[in-house]
């Protein structure tokens, strides 16, 4: 990687944005590697929550007074910039949950349960994390669809042809995460759409680990539902998106029922309120929503793009450097990566190898990252994973190598 990216990324200027990582652990400078399981927040994110209890902090939707409307004001901006991040064609079709899990749940008991029936089909890859794949085993205990799996082949990818092989007209959905968060593997979301399609399937997209890294553009990829969230993109946690198409929205039952979510109310009857709104019931998480915001305009501000050119860069560097390593192996070796690399040591558990590495100020997760059915694929219990973000360089990497370096001659 060359230090020209690093300065056209603005690298010590984006790092100073992150106060947690000027402390140490164990005595070292804190790496912080474990991006894939939450990133940290930039100053911006901060101050915008700080500013909004300090100064802003009211219900919304509900006051006449000036406090309720500018608080509401941040609110739907939030969303306009949410709207405008994922290029979605309207604020009515972004909704605000509280993160990827509760997206998809949403999906699942209020599209999915009303439109499938008995033996129709969900298709979810092997490659999901579990939060994609429970939801539709419990609409199976419900409905009595049907689960089928898209399998992946040893280097941690999906094929085409074999998702084209897979879907019929018993398929009502495939829902398939954009990038795997075990693995790094990116998915091709625009021609799996459109083989769903094919076969007037719906596509869910598990979106938590790629709108950090790259830009994403709903109405280009045409899926009908993308699910966020906001923690692991520098935003605060308990606070994501639900993104899907008006019709599907319209057509939708509400999957909670509150204050908010509705137009009126009688004991015989309750008209519901119009889109997102019929599906935000109860006071929603206003700070977490312009925290959000904050978060993407932060994003926005460097450039997904700048971003993603920068950590691929990073990711070579880092394959390269661990392939170096004796008695290492990379779990998930996709041609189209994001910043994610797992990897066994032979003759160490993964977390032991974690927690040396922890001693040596380095944070990395090692666990079966909420995805089972891939350490199953790959017959391991666990990886190490190190997974990285905007402000990782070389110089983590590095530190990575010598953690890794040292648990090794400790352990073996
Ligand atoms: N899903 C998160 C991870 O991958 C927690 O670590």
């Amino acid at each position: 990687m060359s230090e020209a990216l690093e300065e056209n990324l603005d690298f010590s200027l984006i790092r100073a944005q992150f106060p947690i990582l000027d402390q140490t652990e164990n005595g070292h400078p804190l790496v912080y590697l474990d991006n894939g399981a939450t990133s940290q927040k930039p100053l911006c994110v901060i101050e915008s929550i700080d500013t909004y209890y300090r100064l802003q902090n009211a219900n919304v939707h509900r006051g006449v007074y000036g406090l309720s409307e500018r608080a509401t004001e941040l609110y739907e901006g939030a969303r306009e910039t949410a709207r405008s991040f994922l290029n979605a064609r309207s604020t009515k079709e972004v909704v605000f949950v509280r993160g990827t899990t509760e997206a998809i749940n949403l999906v699942a008991q209020s599209w999915a349960r009303v439109n499938l029936k008995e033996d129709d089909e969900v298709i979810v890859t092997e490659m999901e994390h579990h939060s994609n794949i429970v939801p539709w085993q419990l609409l199976r205990e419900q409905l009595g669809i049907r689960l089928t799996v898209l399998r992946i082949n040893q280097k941690g990818e999906v094929c085409l042809n074999a998702l084209k092989g897979l879907v019929s007209k018993k398929t009502k959905l495939l829902a398939v995460t954009h990038m795997s968060n075990a693995l790094g593997s990116i998915n091709p979301i625009k021609e799996m759409v459109e083989i769903a399609h094919s076969v007037g399937a719906k596509v869910l997209v598990d979106g938590a680990q790629a709108t950090p890294h790259m830009a994403v553009n709903v109405q280009d990829l045409d899926c009908d539902f993308y699910a966020l969230s906001g923690h692991k993109m520098y935003g605060p946690t308990g606070i994501g998106i639900l993104y899907a198409k008006e019709a599907l929205l319209e057509a939708m039952p509400p999957y909670q029922g509150g204050g908010d979510m509705i137009y009126s109310v009688t004991f015989e009857k309750t008209e519901y309120n119009v889109l997102p709104y019929k599906f935000e019931a109860g006071t929603p998480h206003i700070a977490g929503a312009i925290g959000l915001a904050a978060a993407m305009d932060f994003l926005n501000e460097i450039g997904l793009d700048r971003i993603a050119a920068y950590e691929a860069e990073l990711l070579t560097y880092a394959t390269e450097q661990l392939k170096q390593i004796e008695g290492l192996k990379i779990i998930g070796e996709a041609e189209h990566k994001g910043g994610v690399i797992s990897f066994i040591v032979e003759g160490i558990h993964p977390h032991d190898m974690a927690t040396l590495m922890d001693q040596d100020g380095v944070a990395v997760r090692a666990s079966h990252h909420c995805a089972m059915p891939v350490m199953q694929h790959f017959n391991v219990p666990a990886t190490v994973r190190a997974s990285f973000g905007v402000y990782n360089n070389r110089d983590d990497i590095d530190r990575l190598v010598i953690a890794i370096e040292e648990a090794k001659a400790m352990l073996l």
